[in-house]
């Protein structure tokens, strides 16, 4: 039977590797394992059927320190093509990023890729807003409302969210909100990491698409899967990582200015903080790290 590799270390092996092809570096070199384990730095094929490579593993259970790192091996999947995922997109011949998110969309068509299909979603929600967004907000999953209405954030967490983009002196028409999974979880449940490794890459395209300046995660299942690493909220907020959306050759067309991926921060979700509004203060600190980056001012304070 064939063996699959973990989607999330996929996903890192797959971003490696496009960093070192992005180099110039095309050809990687069988080690033994004992070699391996003294270098962390680059992945190897070291037997067959097994990868070695370096990524950040988690100290203890859940929680991940992104400042360490080791080396795993791990299972190579012999029917899958770790290299497939860099190849060009059907939207990408077009200009048009409308066009292009439409293509994405019309690739989604009615799917069936995860359960999440037959447990009762009434339809897909696919993301709203502007298509050349500077900022790009990506929260979990659709709840109820946004299953009705096939928009993201639009119950109460989507409120919070408007009044949070309204003090950062915006509208919400400016930016692009999607979310990791396009389909709602059963009982708003957290989505699985399967369904989040399956819907996850439509979501990289439509970032490849839209080319924001800045990636706003909302809550940890966005941040986790945007940047394919387990740690808490607390180690992920308050700094911006480098982020380019995996499995998507961006730069292909020489006549459009290059995009060469953008920052990613974290924040709470905005149905945290509903729960806990004493971490507002915390959110709105992480919003004004994302308006500096952006040379954005928060609206003047009008006198009463
Ligand atoms: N929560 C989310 O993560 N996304 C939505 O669209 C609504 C609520």
């Amino acid at each position: 039977m064939p063996r699959t590799l973990d989607p999330e270390l996929r996903r890192a092996l797959a971003a490696r590797i496009r960093y070192y092809n992005e180099m110039g570096i095309y050809d990687f070199y069988r080690r033994p394992l004992s070699a391996v384990a003294e270098d962390v730095s680059a992945p190897v094929a070291v037997n067959e059927g097994e990868i070695a490579v370096s990524m950040n593993q988690p100290e203890s259970g859940e929680e991940m320190s992104p400042r360490k790192a080791a080396v795993v091996a791990v299972p190579r999947a012999i029917d899958e093509n770790i290299f497939e995922v860099i190849a060009l997109k059907p939207e990408q011949s077009v200009s048009d990023p409308v066009k292009a998110l439409k293509i994405i969309r019309e690739d989604l068509g009615d799917c069936t890729r995860c359960v999440l299909h037959k447990q009762g979603r009434k339809q897909i929600v696919f993301g709203v807003g502007n298509p050349t967004a500077e900022l790009m907000f990506v929260g979990e999953g659709p709840g109820a409302d946004e299953d009705a209405q096939g928009e993201p954030f639009v119950g109460r967490a989507g409120q919070l969210l408007n009044n949070m983009i309204k003090a950062m002196g915006i509208e919400r028409e400016q930016v692009y909100i999607a979310n990791i999974v396009k389909c709602r979880p059963p009982g708003n449940r957290t989505p699985e990491r399967d369904e989040c490794a399956t819907c996850s890459p439509f979501l990289m395209r439509q970032i490849a698409v839209i080319k924001p300046k800045v990636v706003v995660a909302l809550g940890a299942v966005a941040a986790k899967t945007l940047l394919a690493m387990n740690a808490s909220m607390m180690q992920l907020r308050g700094r911006f990582y480098d982020f380019r959306p995996a499995g998507v050759r961006v730069n292909d067309r020489s006549n459009e200015p290059r995009w060469d991926g953008c920052k990613l921060a974290v924040t709470y979700h905005p149905a945290f903080l509903l729960r806990d509004p004493r971490q507002k203060g915390e959110a709105w600190k992480d919003l004004q790290m994302v308006m500096n980056e952006l040379g954005m001012k928060p609206p003047e304070k009008k006198d009463a």
